[in-house]
Parts: C-alpha cells; sequence; structure tokens
C-alpha cells in the first residue's frame, strides 16, 4: 500500500438508484415505497424544458410531504450549458427542507463544473443557514467526462457518488449505438465462425471504479434502458459488480429487485469469505502467510477481498 491510505467511500448503501422524472407527481409515493437505496428525482433530461418550473415545484413539495424512510434522497439537477441550473441548486436548498441528501450533477467534464456547483450551494446554505450540508454525486458521460474523471473525483469533499451515464456518454464519444447500455451488437469478436460479444462499457467503468477508490467515492453503473430484458440487465449488472460498482440505476421499478439482487453479496459469498478468513486466521497462528482453501491459494491479499465482501454484506444488513 502506498503511504497514502486509501479512503473509505461512504459507508451506505447505494445497491439501487430509482429515477422518476420529477414532471410525473403520481408515481413519487410509488419511488419512496419501493425497496431502492436511493432516490433520484429528476429536473433533467426526462423533464420537458416547458415542464421545468413545475417539476421543480412538484420535487420541493414531495420532498417534505412524501415519507421517504431511511433512504438516499437526491435530486438530479439541470447540466451547467442550460440556464436551469443555478435556479435547481438556489430553490432546492431555500425551499426543500432538511430531508434533502443530494444533488445530483450531471454531464460533469471538469472539476470545475462541481467547484462552480460548490460555491452556489455553500452560499445558499450559509445564508440560509442550512445545518446538514447538501452531499454531491456526478454523472460522468462525456468524453471530457472520462478524460477528467481523477480530478472530478477529487473535486469537492462533498462528492458522495458518480456513475457512468451510458447513452450521453455514447453520443458524447461518436459511438454508434442508441441502445442505453448493455450488450451492443456490433462489439464483437469472432473465430472459426463463432462471435463472442465484448463490452465496450468496460474501460469507461474500470476508470470510474480507479478514480472513486483513489478518493474515497462510490462507483455506480447507470441505466440500462430495456427494461423487457431481465437477463440483459442482470448481465451488466453482474459485470460491474465484478469491476468493482456498488450498484445501479432503475429506469423502472421492475429493475429494482435484479438490481438489489445483484449487489447484495450472496449468502454462499459471505459464507466463503467468512471461512477464507477463519483460514487465514488459523494460517497465520501458525506464522504462515498464505494457505490452501479449497485447492486454491489464499494469501494476505486474500483477507482484503473477503473483507470487501463481509463489509458490504454487514453495511446492508445494518442500513
Ligand atoms: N418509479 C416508481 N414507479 C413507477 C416508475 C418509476 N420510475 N415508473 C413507472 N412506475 C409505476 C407506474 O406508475 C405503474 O404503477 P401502477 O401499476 O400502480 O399503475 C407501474 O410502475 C408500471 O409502470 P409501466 O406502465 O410499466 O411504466 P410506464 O409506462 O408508466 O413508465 C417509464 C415507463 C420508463 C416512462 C417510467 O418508468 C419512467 O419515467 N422511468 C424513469 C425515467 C427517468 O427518470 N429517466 C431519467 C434517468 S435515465
Ligand atoms: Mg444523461
Amino acid at each position: 500500500m502506498s503511504f497514502r491510505i486509501q479512503p473509505a467511500a461512504p459507508a451506505r448503501p447505494n445497491r439501487c438508484q430509482l429515477f422518476g422524472p420529477g414532471s410525473r407527481p403520481a408515481i413519487f409515493e410509488k419511488m419512496a415505497a419501493s425497496d431502492a437505496d436511493v432516490i433520484n428525482l429528476d429536473l433533467e433530461d426526462s423533464v420537458a424544458p416547458s415542464d421545468k418550473d413545475s417539476a421543480r415545484e412538484n420535487i420541493i413539495k414531495a420532498i417534505s410531504e412524501v415519507n421517504w424512510g431511511n433512504k438516499t434522497l437526491s435530486v438530479r439537477i439541470n447540466g451547467l450549458d442550460t440556464p436551469y441550473w443555478y435556479r435547481d441548486v438556489v430553490d432546492l436548498l431555500e425551499q426543500a427542507g432538511p430531508r434533502l441528501d443530494q444533488i445530483m450533477i450531471p454531464k460533469v467534464g471538469c472539476a470545475a463544473d462541481v467547484y462552480a456547483v460548490d460555491a452556489l450551494a455553500t452560499a445558499v446554505e450559509t445564508a440560509m443557514g442550512r445545518e446538514k450540508k447538501i452531499s454531491f454525486e456526478v454523472i460522468i458521460e462525456s468524453a471530457a467526462g472520462i478524460a477528467h474523471v481523477e480530478e472530478i473525483a477529487a473535486s469537492s469533499p462533498r462528492l458522495q457518488a458518480m456513475s457512468l451515464g451510458a447513452a450521453d456518454f455514447a453520443a458524447s464519444m461518436g459511438m454508434q449505438t442508441t441502445g442505453i447500455g448493455g450488450t451492443q451488437e456490433n462489439y464483437y469478436m469472432q473465430r472459426e465462425g463463432q462471435k463472442h460479444w465484448s463490452d465496450p462499457w468496460h474501460w469507461a467503468q474500470a476508470a470510474i471504479v480507479a478514480a472513486c477508490r483513489t478518493h474515497g467515492v462510490l462507483p455506480v453503473d447507470g441505466p440500462f434502458g430495456d427494461f423487457s430484458d431481465d437477463e440483459g440487465f442482470r448481465a451488466q449488472a453482474r459485470r460491474s459488480a465484478t469491476l468493482g460498482m456498488v450498484g445501479k440505476w432503475a429506469i423502472h421499478p421492475k429493475q429494482v429487485a435484479l438490481s438489489n439482487e445483484v449487489f447484495t453479496p450472496s449468502e454462499e459469498a459471505v459464507a466463503e469469505a467468512r471461512e477464507i478468513l477463519a483460514a487465514m486466521d488459523e494460517a497465520k497462528a501458525k506464522g504462515e502467510g498464505a494457505t490452501v482453501y479449497k485447492g486454491r491459494l489464499v494469501d494476505i491479499a486474500s483477507i482484503k477481498q473477503a473483507e470487501v465482501v463481509v463489509r458490504q454484506s454487514e453495511m446492508i444488513a445494518g442500513g
């Protein structure tokens, strides 16, 4: 380990973030009743320009009126290239009350984007005497966002989570796809007449995980658009979990259970992790740094891997 210790990410469950348009208040109660760990009320791209003001009002009203339980409550504001975002921040912090936990900043391209929202949020919070500091989450969904991912991850102590937004990312990168995440028909390798589909999101996800883990931020996989394809969602989510992401968005309520299923370590995985820890305890007592567990090498690194699984499961159970 470097002399600089890797900071821990916020210890709260973030297995699923359920989205809903701010212009559709009829679903807010249903969102609150869901099993999602995080709720994202949207002011950005699921809301038409003519509805921006009324969506903001709907959200501000619902934040204090709806019982959101112990969920993390986040509002996605409009991008910094629009005329809406400053009013989103000001009205939310002046009027929404203390229940609001987080602001999601979309299409972040550099650390200065986060700095700008931080400066505005700090001024409004101070003026209002707001005791709970609002936290931030960002979406990496542009070429600039991924090119500057590390400085963005380090941009503000308010930053708790970072998601990959596949659709805008694909558009910004000029990728030939209109799908929102998942396997892409033309991204394959071919051998002896057999196609093998590869993962075009892999490197962006890995870059996000590395930046997040370096700076104590939660890495999250974004939307999977085809909500009729459960197996496609599962496969995408399992790849993300394998790479170190802690959760995924749901753009339809039926995706919540799928996401929770994948991002909650299974009983078998937790039992195995505990057995590895016990095997290493025994090895250590004998003065050995490595031992054999079910025919596999386990060593001091295995302790850290097993602890990730056990910690994640304990945190979810406690949350
Ligand atoms: N959260 C909670 N409940 C939702 C919901 C959501 N995001 N979307 C739909 N529902 C409810 C519906 O009201 C309906 O409830 P009912 O059974 O009591 O009538 C039920 O879930 C089934 O809905 P369904 O008819 O399958 O979907 P729909 O056509 O009403 O809505 C979408 C489909 C995709 C338009 C809608 O889910 C949605 O707006 N998703 C979020 C989009 C978004 O926020 N995008 C921005 C981030 S990418
Ligand atoms: Mg987007």
